[in-house]
């Protein structure tokens, strides 16, 4: 089924230098950028987006992290998009992540994971919403 998802290149990986390393492997994976671009968001707007977390205790680290410097925000399309960027990011912990993964290779941390992706079709539409409207998305 062809999906789209929202992926997020972290603070922390914009800050090392790591955008076009990430983008390389979307595209050797063929995984199709339709959307893109860099935010820098302030702390209520991290709120937001990670809003289903607010119970969680790493909430305000989490929210703090990602308001602390520009990421970039793309939408990616494609067959079962969701689960191949998943797999390709590997786990959010990483050092349960499997080798080759974007994780594995490059987090130094759980929260500091150097990347995000929608993790179902219902929350890939809200997060896609969240920073892109229609007409910044290529058909
Ligand atoms: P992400 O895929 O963006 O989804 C939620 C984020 O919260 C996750 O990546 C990590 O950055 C962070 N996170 C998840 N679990 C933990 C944890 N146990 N401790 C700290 N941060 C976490």
């Amino acid at each position: 089924m062809k999906e789209r998802t929202l992926a997020i290149i972290k603070p922390d990986a914009v800050e090392r230098g790591l955008i076009g390393e990430v983008i390389k492997r979307l595209e050797a994976n063929d995984l199709k950028i339709v959307a893109m671009k860099m935010v820098y968001m302030n702390k209520a707007q991290a709120e937001g987006f990670y809003a289903v977390h607010t119970e969680r205790p790493f909430f305000e680290s989490l929210t703090t992290f990602m308001s602390s410097g520009p990421a970039v925000v793309m939408v990616l399309e494609g067959e079962n998009v969701i689960g191949r960027y998943r797999e390709l990011m590997g786990a959010t912990n990483y050092k349960e992540a499997a080798e080759g993964t974007i994780r594995r290779e490059f987090a130094t941390d759980i929260e500091k994971n150097v990347v995000h992706g929608s993790d179902a079709p219902e929350t890939a539409a809200f997060e896609i919403s969240y920073f892109f409207n229609s007409f910044e998305i290529v058909d």
